[in-house]
């Protein structure tokens, strides 16, 4: 890839349009509404509190991230979105549960305005839920048609110049690649076919591709990650990411995996389990989203620990993964794991987490960074899967053949050494030779 020698600034508004307007989607809008009246803090936010160490460790040059590229501003975001139900941004986020009054009433008003485009929506990809707010149309290319009209009127009649998209949506159902995924032309002969290979996020995605809106994918679906959509987005000058927002259990487990092999312990078996009372918990307790939960939530440790590699400390590792839907715990979810782990001669240990963590806390500022980050990319002329957002995710998309990187910090360092480049400035390797000359 060339370095581009030119990035536009971000002049402007942008829309950030979220297909499902649902708990993660409504926290993350409310708390940059919050955020940019002085009324909390973005906490979580790499693009908003992060900072990126600059040259040498003498030079004590550490500008906040912000500072440092040029980010769209916060207060120039416009929020958009397509969801089954007709509520509104504020009635979402009140049956969601997870804000509480004292942060929804100081912005009541201007979340009540935003109100969901009706969603495209075919139930066999999500089987656990029931919506009338949907869109009619003879073939999967009409609906394709009817987002891109979508995109085009919130942008005109808001005044944006610019959008990205992030799929806040439900998790669909488990789907493989098809012959369909392959090509651009395939695809676009599915589309009119009625392909029952396409789902719904998939025509999300095609439309905003088609119209130049830079594509985060939120959940483990397939939705831009197969070779039509690789092409598709390479050819427009779109930048995507995907999959999974990676959030709590994961985010652990991509820490301490990398801990554990550094010091070449060995792992016997890993298991982790969550309760979870929220909409997406509901959704999840379908064996057929499960299904897709699962393979994105296990393919991190295998990845990290090779034990192809490793055979003697990874090899035949026992790995579980659970999500139980349990209703009292609503957004509150838990999840724990029990390691069984191994050190000198062979000797047992175990280790066991507990994080009661709050879901779509967790989920709102990686929403956030991003459309910003995304927004940037397109303006910086990057296009096509985006690797260095890695950070962001429980299974990153890479380039074929390519296997992805899951281990949290070498993702970071990824990241920032992705913004030096593009700004002109030296990589950071920690090699630190110089100091001791
Ligand atoms: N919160 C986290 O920590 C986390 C982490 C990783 C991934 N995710 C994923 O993020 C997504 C959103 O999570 P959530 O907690 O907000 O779920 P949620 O159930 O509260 O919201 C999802 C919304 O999507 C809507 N929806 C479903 N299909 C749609 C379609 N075709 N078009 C438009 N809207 C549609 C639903 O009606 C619902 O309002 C889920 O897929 C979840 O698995 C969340």
């Amino acid at each position: 890839m060339k370095k581009p020698t030119k990035i536009e600034p971000a002049e402007g508004r942008l829309a950030v349009l979220l297909p499902g307007m649902g708990a993660v989607a409504t926290t993350f809008m409310a708390g940059v509404l919050l955020a940019r009246r002085g009324l909390g803090e973005p906490v979580g936010s790499l693009t908003q509190l992060g900072t990126i160490r600059l040259g040498s460790r003498k030079e004590a040059r550490s500008p906040r991230i912000a500072d440092f590229v040029p980010l769209a501003d916060m207060k120039d975001i416009v929020f958009g979105g397509w969801d089954i139900f007709e509520e509104n941004a504020y009635e979402a986020a009140v049956s969601a549960d997870v804000l509480a009054a004292k942060h929804l009433d100081p912005i009541r008003e201007e979340l009540s305005k935003i109100t969901p485009m009706p969603a495209v929506f075919d139930k066999s990809y999500v089987r656990r839920l029931e919506g009338s707010h949907v869109k009619k149309g003879a073939t999967k290319a009409d609906l394709v048609e009817q987002v891109r009209s979508d995109i085009r009127e919130f942008m005109r009649s808001r005044e944006c110049s610019r959008a990205v998209c992030v799929w806040c949506g439900s998790t669909e159902v488990f789907l493989e690649t098809k012959p369909v995924h392959e090509s651009i032309r395939a695809f676009e002969k599915g589309l009119l076919e009625n392909d029952p290979a396409i789902s719904n996020s998939q025509i999300y995605a095609w439309a905003c591709l088609k119209e130049g809106v830079p594509f985060a994918n939120g959940a483990p679906n397939l939705t831009v990650d197969f070779p039509a959509a690789w092409q598709l987005a390479r050819e427009k000058g779109v930048p995507i990411a995907g999959k999974d927002f990676k959030t709590g259990q994961t985010l652990m487990k991509t820490v301490l995996a990398p801990a554990l092999k550094a010091r070449m312990l060995g792992v016997r078996g890993w298991f982790s389990t969550n309760i979870l009372g929220n909409r997406d918990g509901e959704v999840l307790d379908d064996p057929g989203s499960f299904k897709t939960k699962e393979v994105s939530k296990l393919g991190a440790l295998d990845l990290i620990l090779q034990p192809e590699l490793y055979p003697s400390l990874y090899k035949d590792i026992f790995h579980k993964v659970r999500i139980e839907y349990y209703p009292p715990r609503g957004d509150a979810k838990e999840g724990w794991d029990n390691i069984d782990l191994f050190g000198w001669l062979g000797y047992p240990m175990q280790l066991k987490i507990d994080f009661l963590c709050r879901d779509s806390i967790l989920a709102a500022p990686i929403v956030l960074d991003l459309a910003l980050f995304l927004d940037f990319a397109q303006r910086a002329g990057l296009a096509g899967t985006q690797e260095w957002l890695s950070f962001y995710w429980k299974a990153p998309m890479a380039a074929p053949g390519l296997t992805p990187e899951h281990d949290l910090f070498i993702q970071l360092k990824k990241l920032k050494n992705t913004l030096r480049w593009l700004q002109g400035e030296e990589l950071i390797t920690h090699l630190g030779t110089e100091y001791y000359d």
